[in-house]
C-alpha cells in the first residue's frame, strides 16, 4: 500500500505525545509555584513589593528585584526560614529584617527553600518577563516538545537519535536569552530550520505564551 499524503511532522508527533509530568520539575519552576501561593500576596507578581497585602503592612515588603541580587544563597535561606535572624541582625543596615517578613521554617523543607531562591534569582536577573502561565506551558511541553527537546529540556529527547537532529538546549541561557519573548513565540508558531515544527493552528496563543514562560524558567 502506498501512502499518498505525507503528514506534517507535527501531526505525526501528536500521536507519539504523552502527557506525563516530570517527577523532577526545574527548580525555578517549582519555586515559582511556591512563590505564587506564599509570597506574591505581599511581594507582588513581579517581586516589586507591591502585592495586594502590601498596603496593609506597616513595613513595606522588600522589592526583591533589587534586594536579592546582593544576597548570598546562605543569607537568603536565613531570611526565608527566619532561622538566622540573630546572626543577620546588626551585620549591616541592609540585614536588619523586621518581624513583618514571616518565618517559613516549619512550612518549607530545604529543597523548597532552594526552589524559592532559584525563582527569586530569576525575578532579580531575568531580562525577560513571564508572559504566560508556565504550568500550562509545562503540560504542553511534555505533550509536544519533550520528544525532541527532552524531558529536562536539554535537547536529548528520543527523536534526536531516531532522526539525527540537534534541538536547542532550553536549559542553556545562552541559547534562549538572546531572544525576546516575541521571537521565541514566533519560532514556536512558525517553526525554525528543517526540524523545528510549526505549531500554528495546533497550539493556541495563550498556550504558546505559557511555553515561552516555561522555557524561561528551564534556563534559569
Ligand atoms: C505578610 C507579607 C509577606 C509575605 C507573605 C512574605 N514576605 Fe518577604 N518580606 C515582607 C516584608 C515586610 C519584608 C521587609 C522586611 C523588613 O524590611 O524588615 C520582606 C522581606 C523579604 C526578603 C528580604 C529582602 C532583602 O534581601 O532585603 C526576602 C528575601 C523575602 N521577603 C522573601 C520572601 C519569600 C520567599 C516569601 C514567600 C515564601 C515571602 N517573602 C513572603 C513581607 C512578606
Ligand atoms: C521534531 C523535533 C522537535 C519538536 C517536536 C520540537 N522542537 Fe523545538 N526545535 C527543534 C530543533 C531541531 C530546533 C533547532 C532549530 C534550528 O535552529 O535549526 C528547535 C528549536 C526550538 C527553539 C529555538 C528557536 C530559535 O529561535 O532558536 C524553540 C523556542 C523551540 N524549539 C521550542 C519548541 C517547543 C515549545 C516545542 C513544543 C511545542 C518544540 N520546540 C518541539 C526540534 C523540535
Amino acid at each position: 500500500m502506498k501512502i499518498k499524503n505525507i503528514l506534517p511532522l507535527s501531526t505525526i508527533l501528536l500521536s507519539l505525545a504523552t502527557a506525563s509530568v516530570s517527577a523532577n520539575p526545574p527548580l525555578a519552576y517549582e519555586g515559582r509555584a511556591l512563590y505564587v501561593s506564599y509570597c506574591q500576596l505581599c511581594h507582588g507578581v513581579k517581586g516589586k513589593g507591591d502585592g495586594s497585602l502590601a498596603k496593609a503592612m506597616h513595613i513595606q515588603p522588600a522589592d526583591l528585584t533589587t534586594t536579592v541580587r546582593s544576597r548570598s544563597d546562605t543569607i537568603l535561606k536565613k531570611i526565608i526560614t527566619g532561622e538566622g535572624k540573630q546572626t543577620i541582625t546588626g551585620r549591616d543596615r541592609h540585614n536588619i529584617l523586621s518581624d513583618a517578613m514571616p518565618e517559613w521554617n516549619d512550612i518549607f523543607n530545604a529543597e523548597q527553600v532552594d526552589a524559592l531562591i532559584s525563582f527569586l534569582r530569576f525575578l532579580s536577573r531575568s531580562k525577560h518577563q513571564l508572559m504566560g502561565d508556565p504550568e500550562v506551558g509545562q503540560q504542553i511541553y511534555y505533550k509536544y516538545c519533550k520528544v525532541c527537546h527532552g524531558e529536562d529540556g536539554d535537547g536529548d529527547g528520543i527523536m534526536t537519535k531516531l532522526i539525527g537532529i540537534v534541538p536547542t538546549d532550553h536549559t542553556n541561557p545562552n541559547e534562549t536569552s538572546i531572544y525576546n519573548n516575541q521571537q521565541l513565540a514566533e519560532s514556536i508558531l512558525d517553526g525554525k530550520g528543517r526540524f523545528m515544527p510549526a505549531w500554528r493552528g495546533i497550539i493556541k496563543q495563550s498556550d504558546v505564551e505559557g511555553l515561552v514562560s516555561y522555557i524561561r524558567l528551564l534556563s534559569n
